[in-house]
């Protein structure tokens, strides 16, 4: 079960983290030299299939990991533990991501035009940041190294 827990994360941690990546360094960056709004709303539309998806199995196989390194619930916010203070971290950097996503879903993304192209890339790279976070903090929980 743990190992199964364990690739679900991982695969997961591929697609979401992966899939900023390429969006922030590769499509974002041809997006505001062109001013190519279409151009980023058909990205957006197609990662928001499988990246929303793995962000959801990300949370809820993260809990589950969660509770297999510290099961003790309080002990996550108790900031006694090194493992219960990473999975506090985590849940901070979903909190931020949460934030993230829902003002640029609410605020910027709906009527979108070449004008706010840049507050949208103030969203896309501090998301992007959060998910290479994301992946630090995941690692230092397992080798106990890193962080
Ligand atoms: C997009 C969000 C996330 C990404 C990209 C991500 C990424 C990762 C990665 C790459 C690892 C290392 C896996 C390994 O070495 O075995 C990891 C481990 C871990 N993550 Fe996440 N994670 C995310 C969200 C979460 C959340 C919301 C939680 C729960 C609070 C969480 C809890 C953990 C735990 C406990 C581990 C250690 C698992 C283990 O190796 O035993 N993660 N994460």
């Amino acid at each position: 079960m743990y190992a199964w827990l364990v690739v679900l994360h991982v695969l997961g941690a591929a697609i979401w983290t992966g899939g900023h990546l390429v969006l922030a360094t590769t499509v974002l960056p041809r997006v505001l030299r062109e001013r190519d709004v279409p151009g980023l709303l058909r990205f957006e539309e197609g990662f928001e299939t499988i990246g929303m998806p793995a962000l959801l199995v990300q949370i809820v196989t993260g809990i589950l990991l969660a509770l297999h390194h510290v099961p003790d619930m309080a002990r996550w916010f108790a900031f006694d533990d090194r493992a219960g203070v990473l999975v506090f971290v985590k849940l901070l950097l979903l909190a931020a991501t949460a934030a993230l996503a829902l003002h640029a879903k609410q605020k910027v993304l709906p009527g979108l035009d070449a004008e706010r192209l840049p507050a949208m890339a103030w969203h896309i790279v501090p998301v992007t940041v959060l998910a290479v976070l994301f992946v630090f903090v995941g690692v230092a929980i397992r080798t106990g190294g890193l962080v």
